[in-house]
């Protein structure tokens, strides 16, 4: 790690932050870290994070605060989950920020490794291929080829290293969610995975460290995204599937710099499209816009099993 009069980078973010939570960098620490923790009985509850932290990811850390002795929280921006090299390049990074909020809401340690630290091998050699089942399949699986399994060899390797009884995932990324129990469960890995819900600004768009990149411009259109959402759930009540569908794309892509990649009606508990309302007790709408460059994805529930 670099240094600075005699001092780590580590050291001087420790040292300007005044904190007590540990920051740890390799995983021969961290392992060590979990395993005291372990050691002495302590349930612990694991965040991970990809950092430019916000609203959204704090209140993962405060129910995993509240619920569990330890918890740890990962800021790593994953570099092989990443389909497109320039949006890996932009992705916010905020680290010395994220630190000062993660020590403000009690967290016990933050890991944060360099990339070189989680694959030493390099980015281009191909790690193991998961079964991640149908869900990985639809979606996110065809508009950003090879991202899952990049989401599925990091959340398994950052579960093998911290081993916490309970890992928390915002319902924003439902279709990541959804992956990540498939592969949990396909690897024997015993974690509880703890869906939360979609956090949002009060102009109703969803909270995203994306949303950072967002023009002045397009800052002001992304609600559209929430609104026209939450317009289709009583637009489906007396239309189709199909008329549903289309309304919420044909609003959307009438808005300048707006382009929806996808928007799919599917079956919550599959993630399979769906044609009739009557398939499935709980269905969603799960979408991706463009707005300008900018990626963001969303969802809605339009129904629920009682
Ligand atoms: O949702 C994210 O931020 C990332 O996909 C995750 C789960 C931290 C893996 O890099």
């Amino acid at each position: 790690m670099q240094r600075n009069s005699g001092k780590t980078i580590t050291e001087l973010i420790k040292s300007r932050i005044n904190l007590t939570m540990e920051i740890i960098r390799t995983i021969h620490d961290m392992t060590e870290f979990s395993s005291r923790q372990r050691g002495r009985g302590a349930v612990m509850g694991f965040v991970p994070t990809m950092g430019a932290l916000h609203e959204g990811h704090l209140s993962l850390v405060r129910k995993s605060v509240k619920e569990n002795q330890v918890t740890i929280v990962s800021v790593f921006v994953n570099p092989v989950q990443f389909n497109n090299p320039d949006d890996f390049k932009m992705y916010p990074r905020t680290e010395e920020e994220d630190f000062r909020k993660l020590a403000a809401e009690g967290v016990d340690a933050v890991f944060a490794p360099m990339a070189e630290e989680i694959y030493p091998d390099g980015l281009d050699k191909p790690g193991k291929t998961y079964e991640l089942g149908k869900a990985a399949e639809v979606m996110e699986g065809i508009h950003r080829p090879g991202h899952f399994q990049g989401v599925a060899r990091i959340v398994d390797l950052l579960f093998r290293i911290v081993r916490p009884k309970r890992a928390y995932f915002g319902e924003k990324d439902f279709q990541q969610i959804a992956v990540i129990r498939n592969m949990i469960k396909n690897e024997g890995i015993d974690v509880e995975i703890v869906a939360c819900p979609i956090k949002r600004a009060d102009d109703g768009l969803a909270l995203s460290s994306r949303n950072s990149l967002l023009t002045p411009e397009m800052r002001k259109v992304a609600p559209e995204i929430h609104a026209t959402l939450k317009y289709s759930v009583d637009y489906s009540k007396e239309h189709s599937v199909k008329a549903t569908h289309d309304t919420v794309v044909e609003h959307l892509d009438a808005i300048p710099g707006m382009r929806v990649e996808y928007f799919e009606i599917v079956d919550a508990r599959t993630l399979a499209p769906i044609e009739e309302w009557e398939e499935s007790p709980w269905i969603v709408g799960c979408i991706t816009v463009y707005c300008g460059d900018v990626r963001l994805i969303d969802n809605i529930t339009y129904r629920l099993p009682n």
